[in-house]
């Protein structure tokens, strides 16, 4: 493990980035940080590999080793409980706009959502979000961020997944994506919702597009609409009927 700008008690805290070979879960790492009063606003902990990786909805998140980058940052969002869909919003946009920067002009690049990043309608980024709540003092989020860089094969049971490397003739290596989406993140952290949620919708995967979702048991065909503030995806119906869907009502039937 190599520790970066280490901190000592008697200077102020300063972020740390911690590397890892291997970890169970760089946010499990996180949390452990967090448990022990040991984490600052900004730490980065990234790994060459994860053993028990976490996606969302409590699935797994396999990695092959060094072919992604593995991170998780550690932050005070100083924001209210409600703002959950803007930060989580803030985040996609940012990470979006950095691997964006990476790929050849033209590239499609889009937002699933809530918060999955798709090259050419291809799954490259997973965010898992997971915060720390204390009444109703939002303390910390944890913010971790798989990304695809060199990976050149997929397993068939992966059939919507792609990397950086399969979109872009140059590779970015997990050392040097590591501090770079790093302070990229840290910088996007303060921009305002309007401007957060206007590049959050330009960006929205299939807007303006009809779509099939699956929710409670039956698949709908729905015009994909936008997002709104509180984080419901707004869907228009075959009979013009609009609905709103919060994250885990609905599913893309995509796969
Ligand atoms: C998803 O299901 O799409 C979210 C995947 C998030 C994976 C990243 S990899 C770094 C961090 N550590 C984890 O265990 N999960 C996240």
């Amino acid at each position: 493990m190599a520790i970066s700008k280490n901190t000592q008690l008697s200077e102020p805290l300063l972020p740390k980035t911690i590397h890892l070979a291997t970890v169970d879960s760089t946010n499990n790492y996180a949390m452990r940080l967090i448990d022990t009063a040991s984490a600052v606003h900004g730490d980065l902990i990234w790994a060459d590999r994860q053993e028990a990786g976490r996606g969302q909805r409590g699935k797994d998140w396999a990695d092959q080793a060094g072919q992604s980058l593995l991170m998780s940052l550690i932050l005070a969002p100083g924001l209210a409980l409600n703002e959950q869909p803007l930060f989580l919003a803030t985040v996609a946009m940012a990470v979006l706009e950095w691997l964006r920067s990476l790929l050849p002009p033209g590239t499609a690049c889009a937002i699933k959502w809530p918060n999955d990043i798709l090259i050419e309608d291809k799954k490259a980024v997973g965010i898992l979000i997971e915060n720390v709540v204390h009444g109703h003092d939002w303390q910390w989020a944890i913010v971790g961020i798989g990304i695809n860089l060199g990976q050149r094969h997929f397993p068939e049971s992966l059939p919507r997944a792609t990397s950086l490397w399969l979109n872009s003739s140059g590779l970015i290596s997990p050392e040097q994506a590591a501090p770079e989406l790093h302070e990229f993140l840290l910088e996007r952290l303060h921009r305002s919702p309007a401007e957060v949620w206007e590049a959050y919708n330009r960006n929205l995967f299939r807007r303006g597009e009809w779509q099939l979702f699956s929710c409670k048991g039956e698949q709908i065909k729905m015009l994909v609409q936008a997002v709104d503030t509180d984080g419901r995806l707004c869907l228009q119906h075959e009979s013009g009927h609009l609905e709103r869907y919060y994250h885990g009502n609905l599913d893309w039937v995509w796969d």
